[in-house]
């Protein structure tokens, strides 16, 4: 793989997003060598025009690879269309598949997961998030925020995110450090390839390029797919952009305007490309130290979630010059609460009230407080976390059928996300809300006024006690299968 860099990157604290990366060649040729990330590494070499490219040798790839567990969330998609996405996982990576379908496609997303492993003589794990063994484990092990209250047999609740908070918890257990994830609808097996093949050249480019504290930092790639094709009148019309993503990105970009500390280019407008990145990869830790917010919040909540506690010493300490903060970081050591009440909710799982009304730091609209340290649970780790954000050279064809309310419960749950960070200053936030309120009328969450409920989100997966889940989980989890000898 052969990828082209830029040097422009913009920084809120110790986490930096780059500009978007492109893949040059998906294969850089059998002798290519991993270029050598050296100093400066960013730039472009003198007489060039353009963008420097990186190539990566078939070894760094694999390095990530053999360590690099692909999730997939699956909601009864078609079992055909699940089999070619499958198909696309490179051989080295252990396949996660965490499901949320009904019991006959189960059995048969399980069948197809089983069949395929041992033609292909690899590895796979398959869950049902319904499972009650597996929400007694998350319970057990000290994150009961993910369960459905009361619900008996106890019952992961519904939703992508909290998918991806199972899938990142097996890979841990399966002894991976790298998690990617990748979606169950996608028509076109090469792409899912390509995506993989992005997270390992990416991650590896993250952990080794000069200022990634030899391998120390935390890294993340998003997926920014050449374009999302749709049928119009008959015709296949190449759209380079999302409807959900369009406007989560723009507002996205507005928030990191409002907070950046280092632009490359004075306006950061376009820098985030990939709010909405469903398709993104990460190391471990990061992924065992960032808090999930429900369903399609997840992936913005990420940006927001990096800013706000790994950046949080820079943003916050320029917020409190003006409010005379005092730091209280008591906060961190309990913020978590289980009960449920305290948490506001899109998903269908429950009754929550669309605005909570508790105390709780992840249920407060947090930036209706003044932005201070208190509450704000700041990670100990300060790590540097790099973001990359990389376009591909395959269109995303995915399932285009879910329909009008699908996209504005995506734009709605993303936007929210943004709206209840405590890093909005209070006229972006104002500007947020009557757009929500022009454009999103009616939908589930959004008030009158076009405030949203906050998103539920939960606590880092990496707080759990990780024997006790791994007691419990292959104690009494009905649903999970491993197939492949040495997969967990
Ligand atoms: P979009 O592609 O961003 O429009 O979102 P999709 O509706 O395609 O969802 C992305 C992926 O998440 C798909 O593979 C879905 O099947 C999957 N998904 C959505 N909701 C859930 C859920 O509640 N549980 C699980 N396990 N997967 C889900
Ligand atoms: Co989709």
């Amino acid at each position: 793989m052969r990828l082209s860099t830029t040097s422009s990157s913009a920084a809120v604290g110790n986490v930096s997003i780059h500009e978007t990366f492109r893949v040059i060649e998906l294969d850089a040729g059998y002798s290519s060598k991993t270029s050598k990330y050296i100093s400066p590494p960013l730039t472009p070499r003198p007489n060039s025009r353009g963008p420097s490219t990186v190539s990566f040798s078939h070894e760094s790839i694999h390095s990530i690879e053999s360590q690099l567990a692909i999730i997939v969330p699956c909601k009864n998609e078609d079992v055909s269309i699940l089999d070619g996405v499958l198909h696309g996982i490179p051989h080295e990576c252990l396949i996660i598949l965490v499901s949320n379908s009904e019991p006959q496609k189960y059995a048969a997303e399980c069948a197809l997961l089983t069949a395929y492993c041992q033609n292909a003589q690899r590895e796979g794990i398959v869950a049902h998030q319904h499972d009650a063994g597996v929400a007694q484990a998350f319970s057990d092990a000290g994150m009961p925020e993910i369960v459905v209250p009361g619900s008996m047999p106890p019952r992961i609740r519904n939703g992508k995110g909290e998918a991806m908070i199972i899938g990142t918890a097996l890979a841990k257990l399966a002894g991976k450090q790298y998690v990617g994830f990748v979606d169950a609808d996608n028509l076109v097996a090469g792409s899912v390839h390509e995506y993989c093949k992005v997270y390992a050249a990416g991650l590896h480019y993250a952990l080794n390029c000069p200022g990634s504290d030899e391998g120390d930092s935390h890294a993340m790639v998003r997926i920014k797919w050449n374009s999302k094709p749709k049928v119009r009148n008959g015709e296949i019309v190449f759209e380079k952009s999302g409807r959900s993503s369009r406007v989560v990105n723009e507002w996205m970009n507005r928030l990191l305007n409002a907070i950046v500390d280092v632009s490359p280019t004075g306006d950061n407008t376009t820098t985030i490309r990939t709010a909405n990145a469903g398709e993104h990869a990460m190391s471990l830790d990061l992924a065992l130290n960032l808090h999930f917010a429900t369903g399609y919040a997840v992936e913005p909540y990420q940006l927001i979630d990096a800013w706000e506690r790994m950046a949080a010493s820079s943003v916050i300490d320029k917020s409190c010059d003006d409010l005379s903060c005092e730091l209280d970081l008591s906060g961190f050591e309990s913020p978590y609460t289980a009960d449920d009440s305290s948490m506001s909710a899109y998903d269908s799982d429950d009754l929550s009230p669309a605005v909570s009304t508790s105390n709780s730091a992840y249920s407060t609209p947090v930036s209706s407080r003044p932005p201070s340290r208190n509450n704000i649970p700041i990670s100990p780790d300060s790590r540097a976390v790099r973001i990359l954000q990389i376009e591909t050279r395959n269109p995303h064809f995915h399932d285009t059928g879910k329909g009008e309310e699908h996209i504005s419960k995506m734009q709605a749950e993303g936007l929210s996300a943004i709206f209840h960070s405590r890093l909005i200053p209070d006229k972006l936030k104002d500007e947020l809300r009557q757009y929500i309120k022009a454009n999103l009328p009616g939908v589930s969450g959004i008030a009158d006024d076009g405030t949203p409920s906050a998103p539920r989100v939960y606590p880092p997966v990496g707080a759990m006690d990780f024997a006790v889940f791994e007691a419990r989980v292959k104690g009494l989890a009905t649903t999970l299968k491993v197939v492949g000898e040495d997969a967990a």
